[in-house]
């Protein structure tokens, strides 16, 4: 009998001719192979540094299906643990944030320091003295960590390649969701995070975010007023023509990343004070300035959308932040949306910035909801004995990108396609055929 990683890897992904299988999305068996053969493997992102400036600071995050603790310990260094204590395996952890000097298992009291070593043992000396090693019995750490301009991002595998070759040229987009808005690099703070469950497969999600313009139509009911994602129609004329006059590329990257970008003739994020608030448009203004000045021809760079392969997606617009889809299941997902502001910023712009997130994201938002309903939709019709025999067609621009654009690099298309994704399951074929990692970051997603 075919193995289900084999068969993925073989015959449910045809890249070249654009067609997916629905397995991928809802199969059990499939799912149980990415768990092991993805995210025990690729760079996973598990939070912000401006959550945890403290020493003892922590922050319980995912990997997979996983809980991490995310913390600072006390020597300040950034650790990411299983969240599993070495006895019987309960939480040892059941904060979602927090500052402490050690973790006590809520079972039998084990205790580990905040670099995730075992220091007590209740009754040690009666009933462990001379059997149990501590040393080996620490928290299960992750295999690398990488702090990339405030984000956290930790990787099981202690031979994955280091952070910023995994990242690629992907790095430019995602620096511009990353770095303050007068182009300083980092700088940025998390103002808060939506949490909430879908009904959905992880990869629905994942693939939007890797630039798929062309479902701009689901949310036009706010285009129509003039706040959507697409930037077309809505009130505030100026805005669009900027956009309408960028040149907009969308990049395919090797290592399965993807992203749709402006490059805008001029630069104009201080469009992003669209709402009429003088104190935004002012610090915007300012940050343009700043900006230019900073980073000259790469400053018209502007990311709508990205995803890093295989669960983080990005906005360079506002909102400004990151998403890590954590699966669940076949059929669900926890998303979680991470926004950030200049830690700099006045008190005014971060707070109508808050406001904007809250309007925008989530399932009480106006924006993401539209997203939401459309994967969720997919998922469901997509577990029938009838739908499963028919794969996910994958065909628009096939055939069409360039290499680079520009002084872009990339497998880069100048209208809506579906490259990113064609790429970013080719990316997803080779973790699952369990490809070296030369393998995986070498081939072209062509
Ligand atoms: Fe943690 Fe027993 S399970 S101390
Ligand atoms: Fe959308």
């Amino acid at each position: 009998m075919t193995d289900i990683a084999t068969e993925a890897a073989d015959s449910l992904v045809d890249i070249e001719r654009g067609y997916i299988s629905r397995e991928l999305f809802v199969d059990p068996d499939l799912y149980k192979e990415e768990l092991d053969k993805v995210f025990t493997r690729a760079w996973l992102f598990v939070g912000h540094e401006s959550q945890i400036p403290n020493k003892g600071d922590f922050f319980t995050s995912r990997m997979g299906e996983e809980s991490v603790i995310l913390c600072r310990d006390k020597a300040g260094k950034i650790q990411v643990f299983l969240n599993s204590c070495r006895h019987r395996g309960m939480k040892v952890c059941r904060y979602e944030s927090g500052n402490t000097s050690l973790f006590t298992c809520p079972y039998h009291s084990w205790t580990y320091t905040t670099d995730g070593k075992l220091q007590g043992v209740p009754q040690y000396r009666s009933l462990y003295e001379g059997n149990l090693d501590r040393e080996a019995n620490s928290l299960v750490a992750v295999g690398r960590i990488a702090n990339y301009k405030g984000t956290i991002w930790a990787t099981w595998d202690k031979d994955a390649p280091d952070f910023l070759t995994y990242l690629g040229d992907a790095k430019i987009h995602l620096d511009q969701a990353l770095d303050c808005r007068d182009g300083r690099e980092g700088g940025s703070e998390v103002i808060g995070i939506h949490k909430w469950i879908l009904p959905s497969n992880w990869k629905f999600a994942a693939e939007n975010f890797l630039g798929d313009t062309y479902h701009n139509p689901s949310h036009r009911s706010v285009d129509l007023i003039g706040i959507g994602p697409s930037a077309e129609s809505g009130k505030k004329g100026r805005r669009d023509d900027e956009l309408e006059k960028a040149q907009h590329i969308w990049v395919s990257f090797p290592q399965g990343h993807g992203v749709h970008s402006a490059l805008q003739p001029t630069e104009n994020e201080y469009i992003e004070s669209f709402l009429d608030n003088p104190v935004l448009e002012e610090y915007f203004r300012h940050c343009y300035e700043e900006r230019k000045a900073r980073l000259g021809e790469e400053a018209r760079l502007l990311p709508f959308v990205g995803s890093i392969f295989p669960n983080t997606s990005y906005h360079g617009r506002q909102p400004r932040g990151l998403c890590a889809w954590h699966p669940h299941s076949p059929t669900s997902t926890e998303a979680w949306r991470f926004f950030l502001v200049d830690k700099d910023a006045p008190t005014e712009v971060k707070d109508y910035l808050r406001r904007y997130y809250m309007r925008y994201s989530g399932p009480a938002g106006m924006t993401e909801q539209d997203d939401m309903e459309n994967w969720l939709y997919a998922t469901a019709a997509s577990t029938g004995t009838v739908a499963r025999r028919y794969p996910f067609n994958y065909q628009q621009s096939l055939g069409l990108a360039q290499d680079g654009y520009e002084g872009y690099r990339g497998d880069i298309t100048l209208q809506p396609t579906e490259q990113m994704a064609r790429g970013y399951y080719r990316t997803w074929q080779n973790y699952m055929r369990g490809a070296s990692w030369d393998a995986i970051l070498g081939e072209a997603s062509k």
